[in-house]
C-alpha cells in the first residue's frame, strides 16, 4: 500500500523524503484550516510562498473547478513530471490533492501527511482519490497510491472534539474487522488524548488493518469491501442529514451504521447479543443522538441508492465475531426494517 510512516517528527521525515527535490518543484495543498493550524509544524521543510495551494474548507469545495484550480497552480509553478505534490489536511485535501497529482502530466510524485483522525485511519492511505460531481460523493476518481504518507498524530492536538470521534468511528470498524483484542483495546482509548504520543501506536494498529486488507485487494474487487462495514446503514443516515442540511459528520453516520450492521449480524449471522449490547453501548455514549427522526421507509430508500449495490439488493458487510466478517451479505427489506425498529427504541 506504499509506504506509510508513523512519527511525531513530521518535517524531519519529509526533508529527508523530498531532499533531493528541488525547493521550485516543491508544491503544498493545504485548506485554511490546516494551513493555519499544521504548517507550523512543517518548519524548516522550504515551500515557495507561490507554490502553496490553499482550496477552500469542506466538501463543497471537493470538487473538478478545485482541481482546476490546482492544476493551474501546478502549471504556473511550472511543475514536472518529477514534482512533488504534498497534500496537508483532512481527507477532502488529500482526497482531492491525490487526484490532482495523479492526472497532471499522467501522475507527478505525491505525499500525504494527514492532519485529521478520519484522514490518518483512512482516507490517506488506500490510494482512493477523488472528487464529487452532480452531488454523487466521490464520484470522479482513480486509484493511485501516494508514495508516501506521513502519519503524526501532534496534528490532532487542534482538531474539534467532534471531528475527534467522526475518525475514532473508522478505528471502531476497523477493530471489529480484526479481533475480540483490537475491539477490547480500541474501547479502552482516552479520546482526549489523540495527540499524545502513546496513541500513535493505536493508530498505527488499526492503519495496519486497512493495510492488510487493501494489498490483498487494493481495486476493490472483493475483501476490500469488509472496509464498507457499517458503510451500508451509515450511507443512509449521512444521506438523509445532507438531504435536510444538517450538520452531521461521516463518522458519526459509520458509527450508527455499525449499531446497524451488529444488530443485523446479531439477526443474521449468530453475533453474539451481549457482545452486541456491550459494543452498541459503548457507541452510544460517544456519539450524539441523530438530529432528527426519519422513518425506517426512508432510510430503506437511501439505503437502495448507495453505490456499494449492484442489482442483487442491499449489499452489506456483517460479521460472526470480531474478526470474522462476511462480504456481500445481502439482506431483505423486512430484514432492514427489523433492524431499524431495533436501533430507534
Ligand atoms: N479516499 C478514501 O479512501 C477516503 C476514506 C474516507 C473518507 N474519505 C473522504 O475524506 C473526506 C472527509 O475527511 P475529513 O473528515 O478529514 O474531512 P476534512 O478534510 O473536511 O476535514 C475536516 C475539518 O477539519 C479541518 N482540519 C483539518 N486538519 C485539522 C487540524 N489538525 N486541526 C483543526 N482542524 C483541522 C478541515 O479544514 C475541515 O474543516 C470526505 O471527503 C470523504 O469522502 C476518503
Ligand atoms: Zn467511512
Amino acid at each position: 500500500m506504499g509506504r506509510i510512516l508513523f512519527t511525531n517528527r513530521v518535517a524531519d521525515e519529509l526533508n529527508v523524503h523530498i531532499a533531493s527535490v528541488e525547493v521550485p518543484m516543491r508544491f503544498l495543498v493545504v485548506d485554511k484550516n490546516s494551513r493555519q493550524n499544521c504548517l507550523s509544524l512543517l518548519e524548516g521543510v522550504e515551500f515557495l510562498p507561490q507554490n502553496i495551494i490553499e482550496i477552500g474548507v469542506g466538501e463543497g469545495s471537493k470538487s473538478l473547478e478545485t482541481v482546476h484550480y490546482v492544476w493551474e497552480r501546478l502549471e504556473q509553478g511550472g511543475a514536472r513530471r518529477n514534482s512533488v505534490v504534498v497534500n496537508l489536511g483532512g481527507g477532502v485535501v488529500t482526497d482531492l490533492g491525490g487526484f490532482a497529482a495523479a492526472c497532471f502530466k499522467r501522475g507527478v510524485r505525491c505525499v500525504n501527511i494527514p492532519t485529521t483522525l478520519l484522514s490518518q485511519v483512512d482516507a490517506s492511505v488506500g490510494g482512493k482519490t477523488g472528487v464529487n460531481f452532480m452531488g454523487f460523493k466521490n464520484e470522479i476518481g482513480v486509484f493511485s497510491i501516494p508514495e508516501l504518507v506521513i502519519i503524526d498524530n501532534s496534528f490532532l492536538a487542534t482538531l474539534p472534539y467532534a471531528e475527534v470521534i467522526s475518525g475514532y468511528a473508522e478505528m471502531i470498524k476497523h477493530a471489529l474487522l480484526c479481533s475480540y483484542e483490537s475491539l477490547d483495546k480500541i474501547m479502552q482509548v482516552d479520546l482526549m488524548q489523540v495527540a499524545s504520543p502513546d496513541f500513535l501506536q493505536i493508530l498505527r494498529e488499526s492503519v495496519a488493518v486497512k493495510e492488510r486488507v487493501v494489498d490483498e485487494d487494493p481495486t476493490e474487487k472483493g475483501v476490500r469491501k469488509a472496509l464498507n462495514l457499517g458503510h451500508t446503514f451509515g450511507h443512509a443516515f449521512e444521506s438523509f442529514a445532507i438531504e435536510s442540511g444538517l450538520e452531521w459528520y461521516h463518522g458519526h453516520s459509520v458509527a450508527y451504521g455499525l449499531i446497524g450492521a451488529i444488530e443485523m449480524s446479531v439477526l443474521k449471522c449468530g453475533f453474539n447479543r451481549e457482545l452486541a449490547d456491550t459494543i452498541i453501548n459503548y457507541i452510544r455514549t460517544i456519539y450524539p443522538e441523530y438530529p432528527e427522526n426519519p422513518t425506517s421507509e426512508e432510510l430503506y430508500s437511501l439505503m437502495l441508492h448507495d453505490k456499494k449495490n449492484d442489482g442483487n439488493g442491499v449489499n452489506f458487510t456483517l460479521m460472526h465475531e470480531p474478526g470474522e466478517f462476511m462480504i456481500n451479505s445481502y439482506c431483505s427489506k423486512q430484514e432492514i426494517l427489523d433492524v431499524l425498529k431495533i436501533m430507534q427504541r
